[in-house]
């Protein structure tokens, strides 16, 4: 069982870095393997929607090779991005749209797994809910089941606001979201 990780964040040691290692600590405490993927730096071309994916490749050759890779590997999917004018990061939005590939054709090469959302942002109401929303509305496109971070707090997913190591809540809904993924990846893999 394995839980990939992917932080839509350009910077390698922001605070999505650091609220999304904590949920994949979360995870691996509870016995599944972690894949973490950055996105700052990586080369990957906006889609042209060409829909030349549907006879079965991506036209373009970057650094989503290794992502689709992880993708297919993994049984749980984290996205976790800031806030960029209240929506994800254009480098996760870019990412999110190249992946039409795995859902393109009649197939749907994710279907099965399950994923969730954390969302930081710099300030309270900066627009975590919208982005956590686009979060589960791709999963939801990607025939994945989208949770959320369930009780106590129940809301839309993992929200940070400010420095995410000092946001005591937010780290909060970041373990509640963590221990959602973990089992209900056992429960969907039948351990
Ligand atoms: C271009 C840009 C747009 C931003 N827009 C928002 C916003 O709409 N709402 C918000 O709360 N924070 C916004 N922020 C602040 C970031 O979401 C915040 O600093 C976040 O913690 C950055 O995460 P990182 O350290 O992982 O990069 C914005 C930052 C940038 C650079």
């Amino acid at each position: 069982m394995n839980v990939l990780g992917i932080n839509g964040s350009p910077h390698r040691e922001g605070n999505t870095a650091y609220a999304l290692r904590y949920a994949l600590g979360v995870i691996e405490d509870q016995g599944i393997e972690t894949t973490y993927i950055s996105l700052a730096g990586k080369g990957i071309t906006p889609c042209d929607g060409c829909f030349v994916c549907r006879k079965g490749e991506c036209v373009h050759e970057d650094d989503m090779g290794p992502i689709y890779d992880a993708l297919r590997r993994c049984d749980g999917l984290v996205l976790a991005s800031p806030v960029y004018m209240g929506l994800v990061t254009g480098q996760m939005k870019t990412m999110m749209d190249r992946t039409v590939v795995l859902r393109t054709g009649g197939r749907f090469e994710l279907t099965g797994r399950v994923g969730g959302g954390i969302a930081c942002g710099g300030f309270r109401n900066g627009g975590q809910e919208l982005t956590l929303q686009s979060i589960q509305t791709y999963l939801l496109q990607q025939d994945i089941y989208a949770i959320a971070d369930g009780p106590g707090f129940s809301h839309s997913g993992a929200a940070i606001v400010g420095r995410a190591s000092e946001d005591a809540i937010g780290l909060q809904t970041v373990t509640n979201l963590a221990l959602r993924v973990a089992r209900a990846v056992k429960q969907l893999r039948g351990t």
